[in-house]
């Protein structure tokens, strides 16, 4: 079986519906309870970026089968501003809307892979993955 979404990111609800498919697909790869409950918090945190400062954009959600390992990767994209200094964007407590500065640098320690491409003006992609 293979999985290979890819839904809107524009309102607080699809941040819950991406929730939900990054769950079951969690699921049914055979993650553990708190292997689901890692990506699913560190989905929840890249969506949440894509709208508040990427003004909206798209999530996908791919089942990886590779050398006999199985993972989940899901990419973040969209066509906001971008991020002019990714390495300062990681920081703990880095942040330019109030936030708590901890949504790339969580969602990058609960992940096994992670990935940012960004250019300024064009939009950011991020791009996570977790092995089980
Ligand atoms: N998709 C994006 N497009 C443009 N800038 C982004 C994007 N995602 C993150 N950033 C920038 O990186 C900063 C750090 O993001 P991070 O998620 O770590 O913190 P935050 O969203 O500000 O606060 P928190 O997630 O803790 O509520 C943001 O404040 C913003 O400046
Ligand atoms: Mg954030």
């Amino acid at each position: 079986m293979t999985i290979d979404e890819t839904l809107p990111v524009r309102s607080s609800n699809d941040i819950v519906v991406v929730r939900q498919m990054v769950r079951a697909s969690a699921v049914q790869l055979g993650f553990n309870l708190v292997e689901q409950t890692k990506i699913v918090t560190a989905a929840s945190e890249l969506a949440r970026n894509t709208i508040d400062y990427g003004g909206g954009g798209v999530a996908r959600v791919q089942s990886l089968r590779q050398a006999g390992r199985i993972g989940l990767r899901l990419t973040f994209e969209d066509k906001g501003p971008g991020i002019a200094d990714i390495e300062l964007a990681l920081k703990d407590g880095y942040t330019t809307g109030g936030g708590l500065g901890l949504g790339l640098s969580g969602a990058k320690r609960l992940s096994n892979e992670f990935a940012i491409e960004s250019r300024p003006g064009e939009g950011t992609r991020v791009t996570i993955t977790r092995w089980k």
